[in-house]
């Protein structure tokens, strides 16, 4: 969220720098405690707290230095302020892509654009005309097949060049039986899942997407990813890059070197020498 905290992703090891999804004015987000870390993840009702988009933008020169991508995530709360977030950040030369934010579970009054489809058509369709520079979007997770080949035919139409699977599992709510209380305070305690309780659902919607989007669609997995072993698991079902939520908030930016290394280390031991010969390439069972 902070430029400090974008320095720090620059001089780690991973490969992209992602901003903290922005509004057009900065918020504060929702009232504390609105994380917590859980036996298994974590539960978050943060509420987009951002510094404005302006700020991201403002941001992009001072990161050149680490020589990687900066992707900057949009979140506005209306298609108004996606248009105008995305087509004032579209001059800057520095910002290398947009993930634009169709899935954020946790802002109060807000539903997720992400679970209608006639006004995420409506989106894409608008915003795609404004910016020449790469545009993904991140999705919410998705259960039902139907949903999955929907969502694939609007996405399929527009020249967007990745999907994010899967933002938080939404309006999760977990509690503690000694204090009976929620463990978070938005929203009654309900929060968004991260970590492993999400993990299948997010393989599965990294599986569904790589079966149903055109090839030339990239998909980051991102749910649940903790261990090299993790990352390999979305390579098999068909991701070409991984994205950190719940591990890089409880381990910081520690968490991409290690990760690097598992995960090169677990290549290794399967005798694998390129990501092509693995992705996409799970297994099922035919007897
Ligand atoms: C504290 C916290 C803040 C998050 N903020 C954002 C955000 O600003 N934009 C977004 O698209 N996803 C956001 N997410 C969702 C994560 O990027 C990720 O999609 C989700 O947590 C599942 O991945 P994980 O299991 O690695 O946490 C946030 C997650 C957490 C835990």
């Amino acid at each position: 969220m902070t430029i400090d905290e974008l320095t720090s992703l620059g001089e780690s090891q991973s490969s992209v720098i992602l901003s903290k999804s922005c509004t057009l004015l900065p918020r504060e987000g929702n009232p504390e405690p609105r994380y917590c870390d859980l036996p298994h993840g974590s539960i978050n009702s943060m509420g987009l707290p951002n510094l404005g988009y302006q700020k991201y933008g403002e941001f992009a020169p001072l990161l050149k230095k680490y020589n990687k991508p900066y992707f900057v995530s949009v979140s506005g709360l209306s298609l108004a302020d996606n248009i105008k977030i995305i087509s004032d950040l579209s001059d800057i030369q520095e910002i290398a892509a947009f993930e634009l934010n169709l899935s954020c579970p946790n802002v109060i009054g807000k539903p997720q654009v992400g679970y209608d489809f006639n006004q995420t058509r409506q989106v894409l369709g608008e915003v795609m005309r404004i910016t020449k520079k790469p545009l993904g979007v991140k999705l919410p997770p998705y259960f039902d097949f139907a949903h999955f080949e929907e969502m694939a035919k609007i996405l399929n139409n527009h020249k967007i060049s990745f999907v994010s699977c899967i933002n938080s599992l939404g309006n999760g709510l977990f509690i503690d039986a000694d204090s009976e209380k929620a463990v978070i305070k938005p929203k009654g305690g309900f929060g968004g899942l991260g970590g492993e309780y999400v993990k299948p659902t997010a393989l599965a919607n990294v599986r569904k997407f790589y079966e149903l989007l055109r090839k030339d669609i990239a998909i980051i997995g991102v749910g649940g990813i903790a261990t090299g072993r993790d990352a390999f698991e979305f390579l098999l079902c068909g991701a070409s890059a991984a994205q950190v939520g719940t591990a890089y908030q409880q381990q910081g930016t520690a968490v991409f070197a290690r990760l690097e290394k598992e995960f090169a280390a677990f290549l290794e031991k399967k005798g694998c020498h390129s990501l092509d010969e693995v992705k996409g390439k799970l297994k099922t069972i035919n007897n």
